[in-house]
């Protein structure tokens, strides 16, 4: 056995040195660099497979959770994630902790995904983005897949259920989606009405691909087509398009704002004949309030640094709104649940 019984220790104190370091601790700044290395950890469990074992309850032998995996790093991560309180480890196995279950529950990490599997990529390059050296669209990208992926997951629990509300007020069997990401919108509509179908269009292909990937897994894609399209000119849309009923389009109109409220006004413009003969307007948009309630402000930095138009709240948008040659009937809102958005339902002027 060694010890340190015999061995002198010498502590030097500096009174200098230990405000500084204490100054540092009282930063918070420990607890920061924490909460990032623990965001990515939490995705490498899921993106591994792990968490899927963990999920099924109960204590997981190290082997079985490490299969396949890169033996050393597997281990540490898991051994992190003791440390950290979200597994507990015993009899040679680990189970999620309390903690764990809820940091790893299907709103905390699609949360997590969209900021940092989506726009990760994008926040890390803000030195150069800031310096010009690189401009977001042309060196830089979101990642597509994954934020479909999670704002899908998000509109699941948080967007579905006040979308199928206002549809049934307005009567809808048919209803396009503008924007439509990974298509969770329509697939989750079509499953509770089986009388509905849909139409879903986004710029982007690889949440087009995954939409219909979802739509064949939900047993809806009899009922829904998915097409890479261009939300904010109507006049390329395709047939399909004609004979809904409802257009719906979920936080997709704000990205205009990028080029001033006059592009916005144009598209609205264009929505308005788009949405003659009776077809209702259902544009649902985050509202941002500025007050950091739900990472308001991170939303708000991910948006300045993809150069997309900043989200505003409701007067905000009346505002637009009343510039168009559309009228809002009505507001639907979620009360508590969800990053707040509203949904505008909107109709031409007479
Ligand atoms: C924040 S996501 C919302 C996705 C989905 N509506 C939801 O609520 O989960 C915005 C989506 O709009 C799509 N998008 C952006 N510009 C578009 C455009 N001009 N036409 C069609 N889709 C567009 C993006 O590719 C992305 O899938």
């Amino acid at each position: 056995m060694r010890g340190t019984g015999t061995v002198e220790t010498v502590a030097l104190f500096d009174e200098d040195r230990a405000t500084q370091w204490e100054d540092y601790h009282l930063s918070g700044m420990p607890e920061l660099i924490g909460s990032v290395h623990l965001g990515y950890a939490l995705l490498g469990l899921a993106s591994s497979g792990m968490l899927d074992r963990l999920r099924a309850g109960g204590r997981v032998p190290s082997a079985e959770l490490l299969a396949e995996l890169a033996p050393a790093v597997g281990a540490g991560l898991l051994r992190y994630l003791t440390v950290r309180g979200v597994l507990d480890e015993f009899a040679g196995g680990f189970r999620l902790t309390r903690r764990g279950e809820l940091l790893t529950g299907q709103i905390a990490l699609a949360r997590l995904g969209f900021y940092l599997e989506a726009y990760g990529p994008v926040v890390r390059r803000l030195p150069d983005l800031l310096s010009g050296a690189v401009r977001y669209g042309v060196d830089v990208e979101r990642g597509h897949g994954s934020l479909g992926r999670h704002s899908g997951t998000v509109s699941s629990v948080s967007y579905t259920p006040i979308v199928a509300a206002a549809l049934e007020a307005l009567g809808a069997r048919r209803v396009l989606d503008l924007g439509c990401g990974g298509g969770s919108l329509l697939v989750e509509l079509c499953q509770a009405d089986r009388g509905l179908t849909g139409v879903g269009i986004d710029i982007a292909p690889e949440p087009i691909a995954a939409a219909r990937r979802a739509a064949e897994q939900a047993g809806v894609a009899d009922r829904l087509e998915f097409v890479v399209a261009d939300a904010f000119d109507p006049g390329t849309w395709p047939d399909a398009t004609d004979t809904a009923d409802v257009v719906c389009g979920v936080g997709v109109l704000h990205e205009r704002f990028r080029d001033g409220d006059d592009a916005v006004v144009q598209i609205l413009d264009g929505y308005a004949k788009a949405a003659t003969g009776g077809r209702a307007l259902l544009i649902g948009e985050p509202e941002i309030r500025y007050d950091d309630r739900e990472n308001d402000s991170d939303f708000y930095l991910v948006h300045v640094l993809t150069a997309q138009g900043i989200p505003r709240d409701r007067a905000g948008w009346l505002d637009v709104i009343a510039r168009t040659g559309l009228t809002c009937r009505r507001i639907w809102t979620s009360a508590v649940v969800g990053p707040r958005t509203c949904f505008y339902e909107l109709e031409p002027k007479d």
